[in-house]
């Protein structure tokens, strides 16, 4: 893959992405045998991943989709959410989720977040809750899984429904509960710059109802997989029982995923120590917040998100250029909140912590492809900036 290059910095040293996948040999062999074994749509390596994905959450079923997107969208109608309905959802989160609850016919309603873990409130999602309210949906911010317990006693005091939208979260806990574990529905992404990638790809894991209805409707609402039609040679037989649409994962890049998927503990190490060293070395740069890790919490490290104060002097958006320019450092921004994006405005939504956070908030570099050098690169860089 090639990653783009910005223009020109006054630094010799070469680019240094906000984020690159980790693919090795394995992945590639797996693709190659995908390719040569006959078989590409999703199939025997497609449940492979879904097996090993439900099993490791415990959880009844998984279902492996073409996106977290996806995944959302097929669990959202497969829960028979529509029009009149209301999905309490964040606003400091990926456009994804709120986008699906649009395109079901239901509407949005954005509550605000906790100011230190950057996840929603359960208090604001409690306030936000109206008859029509059908579904909370959380998502845990950078990896730190929210309160799953207050969530989980939420919805099922108001016979709602939970989906955790866990893109950031593939390997954390809380309080001994694994991130996707606790929802009656939770998403997964595989998108290039996740916790594993394979491209493009979900999964959408939970109860094993909700998952066989969003199967169904995820292949068209073909009544039996391509797969097991092939595998009883009777690939022209079959019925369609619900107008579905096609967002299975194919197993070329399910092959992907599997192997990624045996990396994942060794990612989420790499992450972790580059997290500790940012603490360790970031510490005491005034007006520089770094992020608060919750006791009882296995972070996931996915984004190390950090906060510029104003009053430092500088601004999120100096320091994003600065460390761009000057020392040619990538870094992102998650995110800029979904209720002030063109789409949503005519919400007139109002959030204050949502707000402030996001202008402040700036993701470091921080994945497994870095070297130390790479790190200290960044802490250098940072150090420079501050004096
Ligand atoms: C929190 C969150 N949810 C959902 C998504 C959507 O994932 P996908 O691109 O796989 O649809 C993203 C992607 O960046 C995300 O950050």
């Amino acid at each position: 893959m090639t990653i783009a290059v910005p223009g020109r910095t006054a630094t010799a040293a070469p680019y240094l992405p906000w984020n690159r996948p980790s693919i090795g040999p394995e992945e590639e062999e797996e693709v190659l045998d995908t390719l040569r074994s006959g078989w590409l749509t999703h199939g025997p390596k497609a449940t492979r991943f879904e097996e090993a994905v439900r099993d490791a959450l415990g959880v009844q079923d998984a279902f492996a989709v073409s996106s977290c997107t996806a995944a959302v969208h097929l669990g959202l109608l497969a829960a028979g959410i529509g029009p009149g309905d209301e999905v309490i959802t964040p606003s400091l989160t990926f456009c994804a989720v709120p986008n699906a609850v649009v395109q079901c016919g239901a509407a949005p309603v954005f509550a605000d977040v906790d100011p230190v873990t950057f996840n929603l409130d359960p208090a604001t999602a409690r306030a936000a809750i109206t008859s029509r309210t059908k579904a909370i949906t959380v998502m845990h911010y950078a990896g730190q899984p929210c309160d799953l317990a207050a969530f989980r006693t939420l919805a099922d005091e108001h016979g709602l429904l939970l989906i955790e939208d866990a893109a950031h979260a593939l390997h954390a806990w809380r309080d001994g509960a694994r991130a996707g574990s606790v929802g009656d529905l939770s998403v997964f992404s595989f998108y290039a710059n996740k916790v594993i990638t394979c491209g493009e790809g979900g999964m959408l894991a939970g109860r094993g109802d909700l998952v066989e209805q969003a199967r169904l409707l995820g292949r068209h609402g073909i009544d039996s997989s391509a797969w097991r039609r092939h595998g009883q040679r009777r690939t022209a037989d079959y019925e369609v029982t619900v107008p579905g649409l096609k967002y299975t994962m194919p197993d070329i890049t399910a092959a992907v995923g599997l192997r990624q998927w045996q990396k994942l503990g060794a990612f989420t190490a790499a992450r972790a120590e580059i997290a500790a060293t940012y603490d360790q070395a970031l510490a005491g740069l005034p007006g520089l917040h770094l992020p608060t890790v919750l006791d009882g919490v296995r972070h996931g490290w996915f984004l190390y998100p950090v906060l510029v104060d104003p009053a430092s002097g500088r601004t999120r958006d100096t320091v994003a250029q600065a460390l761009l320019e000057v020392h040619g450092i990538g870094t992102s921004v998650h995110f800029t909140p979904v209720h002030r994006l063109a789409a949503y405005r005519y919400l007139d939504t109002h959030l204050p912590v949502t707000e402030q956070i996001a202008a402040q908030q700036l993701s470091l570099p921080c994945y497994p492809a870095m070297t130390a050098a790479d790190v200290q690169r960044v802490t250098d860089a940072l150090h420079a900036l501050w004096r």
